[in-house]
């Protein structure tokens, strides 16, 4: 099955080549080829405006947030809330207060965990995933049901990579205490229905928090559309710096929760008898913040919606069509997750030949994919591998790049007769 291309008939077609000369790390040789850079899922390169934001920042503003009078700690102060304000409105929030920045996705989950459920959840209660989720999912709702005797239940997929849907409505109940779903999976691509899950479990009075690591560089995201409790993404996905995400939360439920840690910036007084805390979001962005990630984040942000996530949605979904199908061509390549629509990744395994020799032979010939379980082993288990080769596309790859992948691969064949 070819994947769905995620079409805005409207958007501009991109000019790649003048997009390329944005981002520096891509004009390299690796080996003695071009690099060809099909490693997005796990991070993207960054533009020069991204580069530049945070070079500002250490040059000209360096300085902590909301503590000093002085000139250089108001900018920096105005900068880092101006960057809030950004993500509240590239998500479509209707307040920058419901932004709280985190190290990353796996951050945003872990606070959610930690001071939104820990407290909801009781003995035979539950947390109910999906079967593709990576691990930043799965494994803090499993220490988190440990602690509190409640239980973990996902969801099942089907052979294609799709959720189940029935099996999500049964298996959603009165025990229910949330619903963690990926909106895009790093595994598969697959791109869930999140907006349907979200409001089936609404029906039923049931939260959902969505991983959005994966969806944010490559669609449209509207929080308020969606109506989701809670939504966590990483900058580095989508060209922003590494150590910086986002959690968009709810207003009603920031305002419940307990802070996650504690220390400055996060109290309005304190004394040996007691702290009374800040408000959210600043409750829970204990310590000197990530302030030139925020700062990164932005501009990475302003980047994409400079050309419009329509447009790159629209070009990278013809990209992942054209490699499906070219990359399938190639004799004994089986894809691993075929889901009715995907975003960017294309996972695939070679008959008879390990992931990582694969990672390996494209490497040698500068192209540069991920090779292994992309840290969703349950993922893995259920197609029966331990591993897969995983092309991922963004803004700046090419068709040129797809045939790199796929003479890269006719290699492999010869390297192992
Ligand atoms: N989660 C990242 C990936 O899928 C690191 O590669």
């Amino acid at each position: 099955m070819t994947p769905e291309t995620i079409t805005a008939t409207d958007a501009a077609a991109l000019d790649i080549e003048r997009i390329r000369a944005d981002f520096p790390a891509l004009h390299q040789e690796v080996n003695g080829k071009p690099l060809v850079y099909l490693d997005n899922a796990a991070t993207t390169q960054k533009p020069q405006a991204v580069i530049d934001a945070v070079r500002t920042f250490y040059e000209r503003d360096c300085s902590n947030v909301h503590r000093g009078v002085h000139r250089l700690s108001q900018r920096a102060t105005v900068a880092y809330e101006q960057a809030r304000t950004t993500v509240k409105n590239h998500l479509g929030a209707n307040d920058s207060r419901e932004i709280v920045f985190t190290r990353s996705t796996t951050e945003g989950i872990n606070l959610v965990a930690s001071s939104f459920v820990r407290s909801r959840l009781e003995p035979g209660d539950e947390v109910l995933i999906s079967a593709m989720e990576h691990h930043s999912n799965i494994v803090p709702w499993q220490i988190l049901c440990e602690e509190r005797g409640a239980k973990l239940v996902v969801i099942p997929i089907d052979d294609d990579g799709d959720i189940i849907l029935s099996e999500y409505e049964r298996l959603l109940t009165e025990r229910t205490k949330i619903v963690g779903v990926v909106h895009v999976s790093n595994a598969l691509g697959t791109v869930n229905p999140v907006r349907e899950m979200i409001a089936t479990a609404h029906a039923k009075g049931v939260p959902v928090i969505v991983d959005g690591a994966q969806a944010v560089p490559h669609l449209a995201v509207d929080v308020r559309n969606l109506d989701c409790d809670f939504y966590v993404f990483s900058a580095h996905k989508v060209y922003g710096p590494t150590g910086i995400g986002a959690l968009y939360s709810k207003r009603e439920h920031l305002l419940e929760m307990a802070p996650y840690q504690s220390g400055g910036d996060m109290i309005l007084s304190v004394t040996f008898e007691g702290t009374t805390f800040n408000e959210p979001p600043h409750r829970f962005e204990a310590g000197t913040p990530n302030i030139e990630g925020a700062i990164g984040l932005a501009a990475a942000l302003d980047y994409v919606d400079g050309f419009g996530i329509d447009a790159i949605a629209n070009h990278e979904g013809r990209l992942l069509a054209d490699a499906t199908a070219a990359v399938l061509a190639v004799p004994g390549v089986r894809l691993v997750g075929s889901a009715r629509r995907r975003a960017s990744a294309l996972s695939f395994v070679m008959e008879g030949i390990h992931p990582h020799d694969i990672g390996t032979i494209l490497d040698s010939e500068g192209v540069a994919v991920r090779a292994g379980h992309h840290c969703a082993q349950p993922v893995m288990a259920r197609y029966g591998v331990s591993a897969t080769v995983r092309a991922s596309f963004a803004i700046y790859n090419t068709t040129h790049e797809i045939d790199a992948l796929v003479a890269g691969l006719q290699k492999v064949r010869e390297v192992f007769g």
